[in-house]
């Protein structure tokens, strides 16, 4: 019987199991309702090289491991996949949470000056270990990146990425008009610099790459234009970009591409709004636009707390779901104001009431982890625990503050529990992060209390 040796190391390939309650999804719930998931109150995670073997009750798949195979106990934690973060800026890190403007005027007093400082690579390698860590911390394992628009920047994020084993996908921002002189490329030199990153990175290791015009107003339409080449050139390589997030933004690219029907239109021009396009906020759009999106399987990512914390707006996610629009959750930090994806669905759920909308718990926790991984179409890899499936996940403690323990006394059901734990957790409630099996990042333990 296995289980009597209980080992705490991280680094592990061979097969070793990890138990707990486990939680997966292997559909949408609002599509496929309780056949959506799979809940394990005394499951067991079996992984063997990284990847999953099987995720099942617990007694039962004891009872099949080879004699001596190391059993992690993790009983009383919830294990669930690694969070999905489809939205995240790695060098406004040090911005995060800066008070009093909206979008265009946030972006000229804070974001721009502290992305200067990115022309040097070894600040660039310092904040890329920081914000690596920070996701880690709050459980997030795959995330879509934001660099700045100097090669160097992206350099140093995906060999602080590689470094931790995590599959992540980011790009060089592409910026030539409407942007401080400091940080403006040109078509033909973010074409060429793209490129080279594409070569040195994408497909190494988990890494992806992803071309990544900031959002139209900063680009020229040849820039645009070569965005598009370089998808062409590069099946498999991802597309990221802003669009419709604030009103003065929209009617700002009005003005631009006056030839345009709709922000979004600009982009499907040059050929932007395909698979792998992942556009961020996606607010004031029209139903042609989702149309458009749903057809082309291009995905949404969903940003509340960056949403209400520009006073951008309230993203439509049943208009989205009807359009067949894959959605994905992004923090957008610094616009956003947290790393954690459970404090994005505490918004979330937030953003939906304001709307007269529900995010059901179930809903959430897929949003967070399959839901995203469709959205970055990674569900073959990551997002669930079926065999053959990379093994990131997250042990979360549901016990992790006192008003946490105290509230779970009084959450009869998983749904119950999941709602407490999107409402009221954070990165406390993160015990550990596990990428390919092995132990990432372990929650510092507070101190015994003090007796004096
Ligand atoms: N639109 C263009 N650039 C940005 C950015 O850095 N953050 C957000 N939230 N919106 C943008
Ligand atoms: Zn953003």
């Amino acid at each position: 019987m296995a289980g009597a040796h209980v080992p705490d190391d991280s680094g592990r390939t061979g097969l070793h199991a990890i138990r707990g309650a486990l939680l997966h999804f292997i559909d949408d719930p609002a599509d496929a309702g309780e056949r959506a998931y799979e809940y394990f109150d005394d499951g067991l995670l079996v992984v063997d090289g990284g990847h999953i073997v099987s995720a099942g009750e617990a007694p039962a798949a004891l009872a099949r491991l080879p004699a001596g195979t190391p059993v992690v106990d993790r009983t009383g934690k919830l294990i669930v996949p690694g969070f999905v973060d489809t939205h995240i800026h790695y060098p406004q890190t040090d911005m995060i949470a800066a008070y009093g403007e909206q979008l265009l005027e946030w972006l000229e007093r804070y974001t721009y000056p502290a992305e200067r400082q990115f022309a040097d690579a070894a600040h660039g390698r310092e904040v890329a270990e920081f914000f690596l860590d920070e996701l880690l911390r709050g459980g997030t394992t795959t995330a879509l990146v934001y660099a700045t628009v100097h090669p160097e920047s992206t350099d140093a994020f995906f060999a602080a990425a590689q470094a931790r084993g995590a599959r992540m996908i980011a790009g060089k921002v592409l910026m030539d008009r409407n942007c401080p002189e400091f940080l403006r490329d040109t078509a033909e030199s973010g074409y060429a610099d793209s490129k080279a990153l594409i070569a040195r990175w994408h497909g190494k290791a988990r890494l992806s790459y992803a071309v990544t015009p900031r959002f139209a107003p900063a680009s020229s339409e040849r820039q645009l234009e070569l965005a598009g080449r370089l998808l062409d050139e590069h099946p498999g390589v991802y597309l990221q970009t802003h669009v419709a997030e604030n009103r003065s933004e929209v009617a700002w690219a009005a003005e631009l591409f006056p030839w345009s029907r709709s922000y979004l239109d600009v982009y499907d021009r040059f050929g932007l709004v395909r698979p792998r396009s992942v556009y961020a906020h996606c607010i004031h759009l029209d139903d042609a636009d989702r149309a458009r999106m749903g057809a082309a399987g291009a995905a949404m990512a969903f940003c509340p707390t960056s949403n209400l914390f520009l006073g951008s707006g309230l993203f439509d996610r049943d208009a989205a779901r009807r359009h067949g629009v894959r959605v994905g959750l992004g923090t957008d930090v610094g616009a956003g104001t947290s790393f954690s994806q459970l404090r994005s669905l505490d918004e979330a759920y937030k953003v939906a009431q304001l709307a007269g909308q529900r995010l059901s718990p179930l809903s959430a926790f897929h949003l967070a982890t399959l839901g995203g991984a469709r959205a970055l179409y990674l569900d073959d890899r990551i997002g669930n625990f079926l065999p053959g499936k990379e093994a990131d996940f997250v042990v979360i403690d549901p016990a992790a503050t006192p008003l946490l323990a105290r509230r779970m006394k009084h959450a009869p059901g998983l749904q119950d529990k999941l709602f407490a734990l999107m409402m009221l957790a954070d990165d406390r409630a993160i015990a550990e992060t596990w990428l390919m099996g092995a132990k990432r990042h372990a929650r510092a333990e507070l101190p015994p209390a003090c007796a004096c």
